[in-house]
């Protein structure tokens, strides 16, 4: 059963450094990682797991404006909750790092210098919005403006959240910068291109024909459409006073790009974890895995490794197996949303219950497609699941070991075993082979859904055996000293098996509950052999824990959760939700405030209560109302734009507020005398201002 020493570097994406982490991270790529980095170490390879912050890029200086600091210290601060977090839920990361390293700005720095030494850039100037009061050009997600197909005011400078189009900064009308609220200005600009189109018939033979097996097809169906859709030069630089600068001298407040030297980490954490770190990454023996959710492909399956091959020094990914994404009760996970379970909140609300949401989150990951996390679900895999089958077996083993072998292990007597032992550990042997199968295939949750049935191989082993039927108190059945002393002999041969198959069982689940196989082995009193134990070459054996040992008491593996535990959690994501709808409704494209005014130009404007007494759609025009209003003093002719929003009979009635002087101008060849006020409601829809009493019509507002 041994195994070939190989050499696994096993990365896990990077983690922004501008806010905590939640379980779409941990099920998305921390999890899944980890598990594989244990299970490859159990087998006696040799593994360096890497992980960091990614600690560059735009959002975190917007963080930092927001919370009046320096994106450094935005950055150390979530470094330290995420290292935290991800510790205390037991990634076994070798090193977690951070790309403001030094080792990091020196490698990412070189890695550039390489390529642009080698003339393997392309090197543009060309017009970008910029942002003059704020002194900076903008990304696309941070410019605003109305969509040029639907003419939401709203659209993003990448895309349109109102009707899905996929645009660019300068198809926006009137652009205007999210974070300043000021128009933008064209500006000429230097950047540095990687030429990805000339690397396209190498990454199709690469990717296309070379992984189309191996990898997943989620991953390889991504790859694929954006080669077929056709690569093109990508820029590796920004002009941004945060993150690496660009290594050249004329290129001052330009730094590299996030996305470009975010992969480089996982080379500079390699090397801050050993001097001997080319043998991870230079030689082609190693394999190099990515773990990642589905939104990083492109950059770790396309963009990093067409950077890796133009460097030529380093190896390419053997595997990229990216998970999709994890959803919270039937909703996307959103950090802005509040829509989330936060690791740290998590640890309050269940102490030591680090293994449930390992086990939950592993056996529902979202590994072929999107997912959802309910609580419902969490509280049902723990209870019938964890509590009934794996805990159940552990507890009862325990407890009988206790009732009838005064808690030390058993003798076993092999004299006395039938098929049916020999088919337990048959059977523990063949969940073994899938185990390896799947984790091989990086199909994760089934190679979880065995370990459950290893457990209730051995649940199926005490029903079959009975042995609390063959004693009585401490007397055993049997009408002869013969039958009695051989009921004995059958209990220790069961309770012994039992007993082993637990502790095959803490093998087995290491990878995947580490905290809880530890519990096992303290259980058993062989926590400080734990590091010898738990080897994959010792599944099977019947072993491990030496006869007449003694074992501590029961205690609970896994503990019930309770449905007022679930409903408080519900409650607290209500929270959440109304506390969003209600910034909805606070917030809709609020515009800034205007220019002021004096009193006297304040009190030139004539606003009077009216009532509208007539209407009638305007001809020839979608959007307007031809409306009688009764002003007091006079029936005035007023167009409004509001035919989109009402009809002609919804209005008649509506007590209304009224610009009076306003000068007359014609619409469609309609004089209009003034101007209904109005306000836009949270769906966009204007809504009447009247007062909140009938009062007579012509009343003047002051
Ligand atoms: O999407 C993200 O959260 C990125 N920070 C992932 C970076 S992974 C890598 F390339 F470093
Ligand atoms: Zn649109």
């Amino acid at each position: 059963m041994s195994v070939e020493k190989q050499r696994y570097l096993i990365t896990a994406a990077l983690p922004y450094a501008n806010g905590p982490i939640h379980i779409g991270h941990l099920a998305g790529c921390h999890l899944p990682a980890d598990i594989y980095a244990r299970f490859r170490r159990m087998q006696g390879h040799e593994v360096a797991f890497i992980c960091g912050t990614d600690e560059h890029g735009v959002p975190i200086t917007i963080a930092a404006r927001k919370e009046h600091t320096t994106p450094q210290a935005v950055a150390d601060k979530y470094h330290e909750i995420i290292d935290k977090a991800l510790y205390q839920f037991g990634i076994s990361f070798d090193n977690f790092s951070r790309t403001t390293s030094e080792v990091h700005k020196q490698t990412a720095s070189e890695f550039f210098t390489n390529l642009y030494d080698k003339g393997l850039f392309i090197e543009k100037e060309e017009e970008q919005f910029y942002d003059a009061e704020q002194n900076m050009f903008l990304a696309d997600r941070y410019i605003m403006g109305t969509c040029p197909k639907c003419g939401n005011e709203r659209a993003y400078g990448d895309q349109c959240e109102k009707c899905g189009s996929t645009l660019n900064p300068r198809d926006l009308i009137n652009p205007r910068s999210t974070i300043s609220d000021k128009p933008l200005v064209l500006k000429k600009t230097k950047h540095w291109y990687i030429p990805l189109n000339e690397y396209e018939p190498w990454l199709k033979e690469w990717i296309l024909e070379g992984h189309k097996k191996d990898w997943k097809t989620n991953v390889y169906g991504q790859c694929k459409s954006w080669i077929d859709a056709g690569l093109q030069p990508r820029a590796v630089t920004r002009d941004l006073n945060w993150g690496v600068p660009v290594p050249l001298p004329d290129a001052e407040g330009k730094v590299l790009y996030v996305w470009f030297d975010a992969p480089i980490g996982y080379i500079s954490a390699t090397k801050e974890l050993t001097p001997d770190w080319k043998k991870f990454w230079c030689d082609e023996k190693t394999h190099l895995v990515h773990f990642l959710g589905k939104d990083n492909i492109v950059f770790h399956c396309i963009i990093f490794p067409t950077m890796l091959k133009m460097h030529g020094d380093f190896i390419l990914p053997e595997n990229v197996p990216a998970n999709e994404f994890l959803n919270l009760e039937g909703d996307k996970i959103s950090t802005s949303r509040n829509w989330a379970v936060w690791l740290h909140e998590y640890l309050l609300e269940f102490p030591e219950q680090q293994d449930v949401l390992r086990y939950v989150l592993a056996a529902n990951a979202p590994e072929t497609k999107d997912n959802d996390f309910t609580w419902k679900d969490f509280q049902d895999r723990t209870n019938s699941e964890l509590v009934a089958i794996l805990g159940n077996f552990f507890n009862r083993t325990i407890v009988l070991t206790q009732k009838f072998c005064g808690s030390k292990v058993p003798k076993r007597h092999p004299e006395l075993e039938t098929e049916k032992e020999k088919n337990l550990w048959l059977e523990l042997d063949q969940i073994r082979v899938k185990i390896e199968e799947a984790m091989s295939q990086y199909r994760l949750r089934e190679a979880l859904s065995e370990v459950m049935n290893a457990a209730r191989l051995g649940n199926k082993y005490l029903t079959e055996l009975e042995p609390w039927k063959k004693a009585k108190g401490d007397v055993y059945v049997g009408e002869t000293d013969f039958e009695q002393l051989q009921n004995k002999y059958l209990v220790e041969n069961c309770l012994h098996n039992c007993v082993q198959l637990s502790a095959n069982l803490a093998i087995l689940m290491y990878p995947f509950m580490p905290f809880t196989a530890k519990k096992i082995l303290l259980h058993f009193n062989i926590d400080k052999r734990a590091n010898e134990l738990l080897k994959w070459e010792h599944l099977g054996r019947t072993d491990l824990l030496k006869i007449g040992y003694t074992i501590h008491n029961p205690v609970l593996l896994f503990r019930k959760i309770e449905d007022e535990e679930i409903a408080k959690q519900l409650e607290k994501l209500q929270v959440s939700k109304a506390a969003m709808q209600a910034a909805q409704v606070a917030t809709p494209s609020i515009a800034p405030i205007k220019a002021e005014i004096s009193f006297d130009q304040f009190s030139q404007l004539d606003r009077r209560i009216g009532t509208i007494t007539a209407a009638q759609k305007v001809a020839k025009a979608d959007k307007l109302l031809q409306l009688t209003v009764d002003i007091g003093l006079e029936q005035r002719t007023i167009v409004s734009g509001i035919a989109l929003h009402y009809t002609a009979e919804e209005v008649i009635g509506k007590q209304v507020t009224v610009l009076c002087n306003l000068a007359p101008r014609k619409m469609k060849g309609i004089e209009s005398q003034g101007m209904i006020l109005m306000a836009d409601d949270a769906n966009g829809k204007p809504q009447f201002i009247s007062a909140n009493k009938l009062v007579s019509n012509g009343q003047a507002i002051s």
